[in-house]
């Protein structure tokens, strides 16, 4: 049977073997879909060992997600841009390495919640791998603007250099969390790790008047400290980064089996399973 599984320190929460199960089961292909717990100095030791005993892919998750882009020798441009990979794939002596967490983001954004890109002003806190990730699927989409912005500016502002060449139509600006004003905003995007510390990014709450969105890459039980806040700052709709973490693995499954799984009903079973406890 074609072996796949998560790596990651800790794992033991990942929602992969059964988003990947489901998958499984739905599109009739014949796989198993483990978890990994990799020891923080065994990253690569552990994935060869998963190829050797015969495994066809991995997907990567925190803390690994550079190193798995240094072990690829191959990488899609997207995985390229994010310098960080969170899908592996196994194919003869080569290690692809791909980055699936923009589309998936994008998707979710655009399939899942109706929320189109084209045109809109996009505000991306945050500047770590996280928000490296998404950036260039998200100007793929052709937003009119995408402010870029973190605690320290400078970080936003080499983000802004990296991807000028590819910005296109859409004006690409920097800024600190701070010094950020509104209303202005369409799109607000949360790819910080303040809500792993349950906390939201300190942004001005005018940012969030009347705001058509904000969306959190992470995702809780109820809402995140993000979406209360954008709430509270009076933004017309929240969500947060289930749909996202769901649309990844799609996306993965895609590259592996290249048959891209429906994710309506398996999102709606997760949200139930979350809100049921
Ligand atoms: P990740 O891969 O999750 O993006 P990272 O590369 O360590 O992790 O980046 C973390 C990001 O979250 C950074 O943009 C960080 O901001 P700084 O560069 O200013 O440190 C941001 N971040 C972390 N905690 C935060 C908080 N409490 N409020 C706002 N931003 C925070």
């Amino acid at each position: 049977m074609d072996r796949y599984a998560v790596i990651g320190n800790p794992i033991a929460h990942s929602k992969s073997p059964s988003i990947h199960a489901a998958f499984a089961r739905q599109t009739g292909e014949v796989l198993e879909y483990a978890a990994c717990l990799a020891p923080l100095d065994g990253f690569v030791a552990s994935v060869l060992a998963f190829r050797s005993e015969g495994g066809r892919g991995m997907n990567v998750t925190v803390p690994f997600k550079l190193e798995a882009f240094a072990l690829a020798n191959r990488h899609s441009p997207r995985a390229k841009a994010a310098g960080a990979v969170n899908t592996l794939a196994f194919r003869g002596d080569e290690i692809f390495g791909d980055n699936t967490d923009g589309a998936g983001l994008v998707r979710d954004l655009t399939h899942n919640l109706g929320v189109g890109l084209r045109g809109q002003r996009v505000l991306l806190l945050g500047a770590g791998g996280a928000a490296r990730g998404v950036i260039l699927p998200l100007m793929a989409e052709g937003p009119a603007a995408l402010t870029i912005a973190n605690r320290g500016v400078d970080k936003a502002r080499g983000l802004c250099e990296q991807f000028e060449p590819a910005a296109g139509e859409t004006r690409l600006a920097a800024a600190a969390l701070a010094d950020l004003s509104g209303p202005g905003y369409d799109i607000i995007i949360n790819a910080t790790a303040a809500s792993l510390a349950n906390e939201a990014p300190a942004v001005p709450t005018e940012v969030y008047s009347n705001c058509a969105l904000a969306y959190d890459m992470m995702y809780a039980r109820g809402e995140t400290a993000f979406m209360r806040a954008a709430r509270a700052g009076g933004a017309r709709r929240c969500a947060d980064g289930l749909g996202m973490l769901v649309e990844q693995a799609a996306e993965s499954f895609l590259l592996w089996r290249g048959i891209r799984p429906r994710t309506t009903e398996i999102l709606a079973e997760l949200r139930r399973q979350m809100s049921s406890g």
